[in-house]
């Protein structure tokens, strides 16, 4: 079974990422061959400096190897490594209906947050197909905002193999609907574009700034508080053991706990939680080598296997 996720290097991992994309990716590396690369060529759609993106993509690698992405046991690259991925792109776009595009969501919701509409943002989910059928991917892990974007994978996939023959394997998307959308400290979805985020490897004394900078309602430390309407006690919930986190809604609910003392609670687990990943990322930032030779060897591998796809591909539209 082949698992494969892109993440771009648009910004700062934060928990939302981490929780609804990175960590199901690392379980992954047990249970299949997991395929796991940086989307460069996806944020170029929204990011408009070289520079800019070519700093993110040396912080998306280091980061997601600090957070458990082993080369040794998956395949992990950098997407424009492998540029045939923009030929393959061009192969599907051909046939891919312009209402398949029209419908999707997140260009219009990236359009209405004013990112400019070009052609490279309306056609982004035809490169994204391209990204999970060149690598005949079986699952793939994403959140609920990118489930559209695998569903007209899907279309694309079948209305190609009904014209050239069954060439390209047909994958899924697995959304974990528990941990669907991680709220950002303002209470709407956490996102890099909506500046709401607690970024994980953000310095120890910004990253306390930020949790206390969650935005809660008004009511004094004595009112008796619903948990569930909190976002201190949502994102509390989703790191904390289940006992505490249990005890912390009880004090909620009784009263006399205010949202300041959760907010050190929701600091302190959330430190212990990502200790072994702070600590390993400061040992990989001290040897970059290390990383440049990661992105060369897996850039090589998804290379050769990628190969495979796009020559049928290219006997079956009768450019080879
Ligand atoms: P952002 O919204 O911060 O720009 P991306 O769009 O780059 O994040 O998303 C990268 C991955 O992380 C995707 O699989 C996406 O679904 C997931 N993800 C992003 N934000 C959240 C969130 N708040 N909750 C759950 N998953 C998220
Ligand atoms: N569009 C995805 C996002 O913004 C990133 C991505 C690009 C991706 N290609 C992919 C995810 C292929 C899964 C599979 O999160």
């Amino acid at each position: 079974m082949r698992i494969l996720s892109g993440i771009q290097p648009s910004g700062k991992i934060h928990i939302g990422n981490y929780l609804g994309m990175i960590r199901p990716m690392v379980q992954y590396q047990d249970r299949g061959e997991l395929f796991c690369f940086i989307a460069n060529m996806h944020s170029l759609t929204t990011v408009f400096s070289g520079e800019k993106i070519r700093e993110n993509i040396t912080d998306a690698l280091i980061d997601l190897l600090s957070l458990g992405i082993d080369p040794e046991r998956s395949i992990f690259w950098v997407q424009s490594d492998v540029p045939e991925v923009a030929e393959l792109t061009w192969y599907l776009g051909a046939l891919t209906p312009l209402g398949l595009l029209q419908r999707c969501h997140s260009f219009k919701d990236k359009v209405a947050r004013n990112i400019p509409a070009s052609c490279g943002l309306f056609t982004y989910p035809v490169l994204m197909a391209a990204d999970i059928l060149m690598y005949r991917s079986n699952i793939v892990p994403v959140g609920q905002d990118q489930k559209q974007h695998v569903e007209v994978t899907r279309d694309i996939a079948i209305k190609f193999n009904m014209q050239y023959g069954e060439i390209l394997t047909i994958p899924e998307a697995e959304i974990h609907e528990d941990i669907a959308v991680v709220p950002g400290i303002d209470g709407q979805k956490m996102s890099k574009s909506y500046d709401n985020t607690i970024d994980i490897f953000a310095p120890e004394k910004e990253l306390r700034k930020k949790i206390m900078s969650i935005v809660t309602d008004s009511a004094p430390v004595e009112a008796k508080k619903d948990p569930q309407a909190n976002n201190v006690y949502l994102l509390y919930k989703l790191f904390a053991p289940a006992a505490d986190s249990a005890v912390m809604a009880d004090k909620f609910r009784s009263g006399g706990y205010g949202y300041g003392e959760a907010k050190k609670q929701l600091f302190t687990v959330l430190m212990e939680h990502f200790t072994e990943q702070r600590k390993k990322r400061e040992r990989i930032v001290a040897d970059m080598s290390y990383v440049e030779e990661v992105r060369r060897k897996g850039a090589q591998k998804a290379r050769a296997i990628g190969a495979e796809v796009l020559d049928k591909v290219r006997k079956a539209v009768g450019v080879a």
